[in-house]
């Protein structure tokens, strides 16, 4: 059993009943599970410089890579069905599709570059594809790109156990190098709800942040080192495990957050740190938004060295992720408010102390009215999975629109009630009435970080709906000086927004680094910039 906060002197509460796992590999998407409908969503014309492919260009990717790494269709001399291109061709949320005939999955670095090198030189556009999990259409076609999926590049290439420093290939999934560490003692620096799928190359191209970013900082930081192919078919070597190395620009870091615009990362290098030997999670439900930002000024305070992830998620995400993951919350009511608090550390008693001090003193305080301290690992993955599980429990409610934005703490949560009032307003949307066009509207995130994901559940996507909050939350972020793409990236969704996130000058410059590594833009045109 959960232990009870209030529990200690009350009932004990009752097991929350399945554990999901982070979205599993090979993972149908929402749409091919006949869950939501397609987005209608307005795609920037086709660029006619590109080649549309030919049996030609088929015959010669023949000569590069093993045919049965490539996927081509009859309109391009192939043989595969189109359905079998359909998990490339569709995001996550399938709100963004392409109409890709062509797929290739290299398996060495050496056989990018002369993928690129002939695409480079025929004006063929490509798009770099790594788990499919990213959220902003990036990782898909918009037309006949080629999907260059580095799926095929698997393998990790070194393990140093006294520097926790691993090199791998880009299309490691996350989780299985978090298992290839945590057996040795480690953690990878970062972990998120999809890592079952995602790659850790996608996660460098998208630089994402995830539950463990208030502890561990950014890839910027943990990232050593990259290998990456450039357009021309340049393999940049930068596969550095140095901690510090300050010979000139640190390239690299331009390849992390760049969403496969600049180049293809193949290898990478990054430090992993040592394993915590001592975890505790608890759950707290919690009065007003007030109370959650007083809670965490308190964690921080009380927990200080030790406290490893501050998550929240507000009574619309609970109803959704006790439904769609049968669940049971480990609290005795529900609450407007959700808090998970992690503590890491080295010393169990010593952790342990300091969480239930805080917990005590959040109770008596009345900040928390009720809170369930996990007891084992198979607790700690539960009340972790009630967090993790929120976006796919979303998904399966409808389509899906998020917005993932930095705002400053004090003012974060405003914004999920000012989108329910302007769809109120609009009459698609009424709290709890799920026949009206928006069914949810919701916040969760990473308070720690800044960072909240406002999402907002429709029947459908479509212009009535979409016309509320575009480009109206982008505004609204923009006139507290936050962020339109906290964690997330630009991809297609947020590429005509970025103005409301960085100025004229910033953006010319950005510009100009593009036409620099990719002076024919062939690589996930139509997207960031
Ligand atoms: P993809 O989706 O395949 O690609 C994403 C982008 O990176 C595309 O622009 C693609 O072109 C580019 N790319 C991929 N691989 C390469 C490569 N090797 N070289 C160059 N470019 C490449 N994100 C967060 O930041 N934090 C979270 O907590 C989080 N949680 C998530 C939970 C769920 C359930 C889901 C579905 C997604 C979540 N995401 C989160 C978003 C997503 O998982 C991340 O952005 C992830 O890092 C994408 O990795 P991927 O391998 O799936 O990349
Ligand atoms: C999360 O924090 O759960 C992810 O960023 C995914 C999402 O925002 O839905
Ligand atoms: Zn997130």
């Amino acid at each position: 059993m959960f232990a009870s906060i209030r529990g200690r002197c009350g009932p004990a509460k009752q097991l929350v009943s399945t554990v999901r796992a982070a979205v599993p590999r090979g993972r149908t998407t929402l749409l091919a599970a006949g869950l939501i409908c397609r987005a209608n969503y307005h795609k920037p014309v086709r660029n006619e410089a590109f080649k549309r492919l030919t049996k030609d260009d088929l015959n010669f990717f023949k000569t590069i890579v093993p045919s049965e790494t490539i996927l081509a269709t009859a309109q391009v001399g192939g043989t595969a069905d189109a359905v079998e291109l359909e998990g490339f061709n569709a995001d996550w949320l399938n709100k963004y599709r392409g109409n890709s005939q062509l797929v290739l999955r290299p398996k060495t670095a050496e056989q990018v570059s002369q993928i690129l090198q002939y695409c480079n030189t025929h004006n063929i556009a490509v798009v770099p594809q790594g788990g499919n999990t990213g959220l902003v259409g990036g990782s898909v076609p918009v037309h006949d790109e080629i999907v260059l999926s580095l799926r095929n590049m698997n393998k990790v290439r070194s393990y140093d156990e006294l520097s926790g420093i691993l090199v791998c290939d880009a299309g490691c999934v996350l989780e299985e190098l978090g298992n290839y560490v945590g057996e040795r003692g480690h953690v990878m620096p970062l972990d998120l709800g999809a890592k079952g799928s995602c790659h850790i190359g996608g996660n460098v191209a998208t630089n994402a942040g995830g539950i463990r970013f208030l502890r561990y900082g950014s890839l910027h930081g943990s990232v050593l080192g990259l290998e990456v192919v450039l357009p021309d078919g340049t393999i940049l070597d930068n596969l550095s495990t140095l901690r510090k190395d300050n010979t000139g620009y640190d390239l690299k870091q331009l390849f992390i957050g760049s969403e496969g615009t600049l180049g293809v990362i193949t290898g990478v290098s990054v430090a992993t740190p040592q394993r915590p030997s001592a975890v505790n999670v608890a759950v707290l439900g919690v009065p007003t938004y007030e109370c959650v930002q007083r809670a965490f000024k308190l964690a921080r305070k009380r927990c200080g060295e030790v406290l490893s992830a501050y998550e929240f998620w507000d009574a619309n995400c609970m109803g959704a992720v006790l439904k769609h993951h049968e669940l049971k919350s480990p609290l005795s009511a529900e609450f407007p408010f959700y808090v998970l608090i992690e503590t890491s550390g080295s010393n169990k008693e010593h952790d342990d102390e300091k969480l239930g001090a805080l917990l005590e003193e959040l109770m008596e305080e009345g900040i928390a009215e009720d809170g369930a301290l996990a007891q084992d690992d198979s607790q700690i993955a539960r009340m972790w999975s009630m967090r993790e599980g929120i976006p796919e429990s979303l998904g399966k409610t409808g389509a899906t629109y998020k917005y993932d934005v930095s705002i400053p703490i004090p003012v974060l949560y405003d914004i999920v009630g000012d989108i329910a009032q302007r769809l109120e307003s609009a009459s698609l949307y009424k709290p709890g009435d799920m026949t009206r066009p928006v069914k949810i509207v919701c916040g969760y995130g990473h308070i720690g970080d800044g960072n909240l994901h406002l999402n907002v559940v429709a029947g459908q996507f479509e212009d009535r709906v979409t016309e509320i909050f575009e480009p109206y939350v982008y505004e609204w972020v923009a006139s507290h000086r936050g962020s339109i793409s906290a964690e997330h990236g630009v991809g297609l969704m947020k590429r005509d927004y970025l103005r409301y996130s960085k100025s004229p000058e910033m953006i010319a410059y950005m510009k100009r680094v593009k036409d620099l590594f990719d002076p024919n833009h062939i690589l996930n045109p139509y997207k960031v910039v």
